[in-house]
């Protein structure tokens, strides 16, 4: 099959086998390039393991410290004449390069918000493993069924309390236009997203997997946040994906209770924006993170999922000593990204970026080349009319 880009919207409807196994390839060989992280985790459970901040925890962990890893996603499989999803073939790259370096890699396809899947992975686990030592929660998601009720809930990116106007870019033809978005309707709609990306299921993660006894002693276990600047405050921190946020990381004193009598420990650590499937999904956020890249490029001090997870693990969850937290206790890897000589010179391209000068004063080059490599797309390495199998499987797919 030629296996070309196919968008719509801020969706790719496509992905290349030989390319996400090429991207999958250069995170290995960054975490390769940055040595050993000593005393690293060793058997690592990771939720949402396919793309994004998952995959870049899975390959910090696995080549950064040899472990063992189990990770969970919900991909689209490759099926004669049908192309699988970018994650399914990051995760049949990512399990091959494990095997191949004598680590143990197994996969699990399916909902993770499920009790079904939860409980097959706890299988897995002791079949396997026996216990995990870092469980690391990377959910991204539009909706969520309840197990435990069956309700289905749906988020939504709406500010709070007024319509929220500012610039925004369409990444694709690199226009920039103003968008009004409107307030919540009720709130509802703040409950139903607090519901999918809020932090209920993270504890129901750990509650079902000490239960079953497949937490080590000194487990760890680590969700992912945003905070972000000042001007996407109304659509992301203060909106209703904020609340979700602010509900993850206060859920992080309930989890260290279900940890306490193994010694273990839950964070939060505050990431960078970087463009991944879900974010390019936020409005507003593309031209921020395009004016972002070109300053943090520009001061040498730009990082993609692995760079930030690679650092999560080596600089700050295995430290020698205290792990480094904010003064709300968070883990913050999104520092470089905040700081304030960044802060300032993004605020400014800000209010001058116009659909005219945004390829020159924006890194709006660099934010399609990484949207197009989450699927594979625009690596110089790979020949894009060349025939090309899609039936490329996960070796360890857990039955
Ligand atoms: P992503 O979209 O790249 O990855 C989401 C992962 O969740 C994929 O592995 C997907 O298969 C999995 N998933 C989604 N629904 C599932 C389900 N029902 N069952 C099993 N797996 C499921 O997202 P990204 O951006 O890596 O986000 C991960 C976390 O990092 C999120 O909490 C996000 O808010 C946070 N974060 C993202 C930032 C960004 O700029 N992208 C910045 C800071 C934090």
């Amino acid at each position: 099959m030629i296996i070309q880009p196919r968008t719509r919207g801020f969706i790719c409807l496509t992905a290349h086998p030989e390319g996400a196994a090429e991207n999958i390839k250069n995170q290995i060989e960054y975490v390769k390039s940055k040595g050993e992280i000593k005393n690293g985790p060793k058997k690592v459970l990771v939720i949402g393991a396919s793309t994004g901040f998952g995959i870049a925890s899975r390959i910090s962990a696995a080549f950064g410290s040899g472990a063992a890893t189990i990770g969970v996603f919900f991909e689209k499989p490759a099926s004669e004449g049908k192309l699988g999803t970018a994650g399914w073939y990051n995760s049949a790259a990512f399990e091959k390069e494990a095997h191949s370096a004598g680590l143990y890699a197994k996969s699990i396809n399916g909902d993770a918000f499920s009790d079904e899947i939860k409980e097959q992975t706890i299988a897995l686990i002791k079949k396997d493993l026996g216990q995990v030592d870092l469980v690391i929660y990377s959910l991204a998601s539009p909706r969520r069924t309840h197990p435990k009720t069956g309700v289905q809930y749906s988020s939504v990116l709406k500010p709070i309390d007024q319509p929220f106007t500012n610039k925004t870019v369409d990444f694709h033809s690199g226009v920039v236009s103003d968008i009004s978005i409107q307030p919540i309707e009720s709130e509802d709609d703040i409950k139903n997203t607090v519901a999918v990306m809020g932090g209920e299921d993270w504890k129901f993660w750990i509650e079902d997997l000490k239960a079953a006894g497949v937490l080590a002693e000194g487990v760890k276990t680590v969700a992912y946040s945003y905070i972000g600047p000042e001007l996407t405050y109304p659509i992301y921190r203060n909106g209703t994906i904020g609340r979700a946020k602010d509900d993850l990381e206060g859920t992080v004193p309930a989890i260290n209770d279900i940890l306490k009598d193994l010694h273990g420990i839950s964070y939060v650590s505050v990431n960078k924006a970087l463009v991944t499937q879900s974010s390019s999904a936020i409005p507003v956020v593309p031209l921020y993170i395009s004016l972002l890249y070109k300053v943090m490029k520009e001061k040498g001090i730009h990082e993609g999922t692995i760079e930030q997870m690679q650092r999560l693990f080596a600089e700050r969850l295995y430290v020698d000593g205290d792990v480094p937290l904010d003064e709300k206790g968070r883990i913050r890897v999104d520092d470089l990204e905040m700081r304030a000589d960044v802060q300032e010179e993004v605020s400014k391209l800000w209010d001058q970026a116009t659909t005219e000068n945004l390829e020159e004063i924006s890194d709006i080059a660099g934010y399609r080349d990484d949207f197009f490599q989450l699927f594979g797309f625009n690596f110089d390495s790979i020949d894009y009319n060349k025939d090309t199998s899609e039936l490329v499987q996960v070796p360890s797919l857990a039955e």
